[in-house]
């Protein structure tokens, strides 16, 4: 094919191929209905002169929280105007001044300017207008995780949960969306007094589940007949070994474009083999990417030996090389395979845990052209 067919070429395998971008609203959105009740009872208080019950939205990544926070604000929003509902995304909006210019945004249309009018002036105005239309506020923040690298975080919190002391009559809450467990405790500890809040989890989805919710996006994504149902039941395998519903949205958009660049009006098997391909080394770079000096510096080692290594040669060839601690190499060891760069394996020889078997699980080729 040459370039000017490849422009004007205008078939497709593509029935909409916005289907498979992040910020795509599913028109089908099933398996979280007991969670988007439980956001809904929370709300409902605000609707009836009373105020939002403040919620925590817990789930692993990509089971669907963002989306199910913005059908429901969307559902509030057309059912009532009692309530302000302002999602923040908190990736983006970090700073005190940053978030009341949302809120600011959500009632008065506009954000505030940047320059000129002092935080408490934009506070008092999103305030008194709460306060004279008698609507209350729900603040939704998203990966509020975040907001707390943020020494405000907490002010911001306090600004919203106690804007009822300064003036009377205001009613607001705040949902908090999380993905990191650990993050849950840190929560209560630096908000605990105003921020009491109501749980709401969001638990992986399960294969059949997983099955569903990416044949539906296949249907809405591709012409009929394009991707076959083995595909589909290989492309959800893949999903759950990575524990990441995008990835298996990423992957059906991946083999469609592969299948295109290959005149295919079919996803075929080999166009997944190297959409898996892709994957793989795509997953490894964002991992080896996130790994300190020492920690790549371990796996370099495990990498460049020809054989496998057990732990005790490991760690001895590992403290010759750099001056660390036995201790330091057992965590960036653990680090390792929690990461899933490698696996270790028992052999019952040895001694304490000395005998493991270090696993690299990727190609070392691939391993040293991702730390170089
Ligand atoms: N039940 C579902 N039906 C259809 N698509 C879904 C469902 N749940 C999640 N998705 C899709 O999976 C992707 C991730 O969902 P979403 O962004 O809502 O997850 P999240 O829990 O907010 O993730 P994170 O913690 O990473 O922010 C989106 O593309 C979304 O459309
Ligand atoms: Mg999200």
């Amino acid at each position: 094919m040459g370039i000017e067919d490849i422009l004007l070429h205008d078939e497709t395998i593509f029935r909409n191929i916005n289907a498979f971008n992040p910020d795509y609203m599913p028109e089908n959105y099933n398996f979280r209905d007991t969670q988007m009740e439980a956001m809904a009872i929370s709300i409902r208080p605000a609707l009836k002169e009373g105020r939002p019950v403040n919620s925590v939205i817990l789930g692993a990544c990509a089971t669907g929280k963002t989306t199910a926070i913005k059908k429901v604000f969307e559902m509030v929003e057309k059912t009532s105007d009692k309530i302000y509902c302002c999602y923040v995304n908190c990736q983006l909006h970090t700073t005190r001044f940053g978030i009341f210019s949302q809120i600011h945004k959500k009632i008065f249309g506009h954000q505030p300017p940047e320059t000129g009018v002092p935080f408490s002036r934009i506070y008092e105005k999103i305030m008194k207008k709460l306060s004279d239309d008698n609507k209350a506020l729900l603040v939704a923040f998203d990966d509020v995780d975040y907001l707390f690298q943020n020494q405000n975080a907490n002010k911001i919190f306090y600004d919203i949960l106690r804007a009822y002391e300064e003036f009377p009559g205001v009613r607001s809450g705040v949902f908090a969306i999380l993905s990191d467990f650990e993050f849950r405790f840190a929560l209560d500890k630096n908000v605990n007094t105003v921020f009491i809040p109501h749980e709401v989890v969001f638990q992986p989805y399960s294969r059949p589940e997983i099955l569903s919710i990416l044949t539906d996006r296949a249907k809405s994504g591709f012409y009929e007949g394009v991707i076959s149902d083995d595909i589909l039941e290989e492309i959800t395998d893949a999903t759950l070994d990575s524990g990441d519903l995008r990835v298996g949205i990423d992957l059906l958009r991946v083999c469609g474009n592969i299948a295109e660049a290959n005149a295919s009006r079919t996803i075929e098997q080999d166009h997944l083999d190297e959409a898996l391909a892709q994957n793989v080394s795509l997953n490894l770079a964002g991992a080896i990417d996130s790994l300190n000096d020492i920690e790549k510096s371990l796996l370099k080692l495990i990498a460049e030996k020809d054989d496998i290594y057990n732990a005790g040669d490991l760690s001895e060839a590992f403290l010759e090389k750099e001056d660390v601690s036995y201790a330091t190499f057992n965590r960036t060891l653990e680090k390792l395979e929690f990461l899933r760069l490698i696996d270790t394996k028992l052999t019952g020889k040895g001694v304490r845990g000395n005998s493991r078997q270090i696993i690299l699980r990727f190609d070392p080729e691939d391993v040293n052209k991702c730390i170089l």
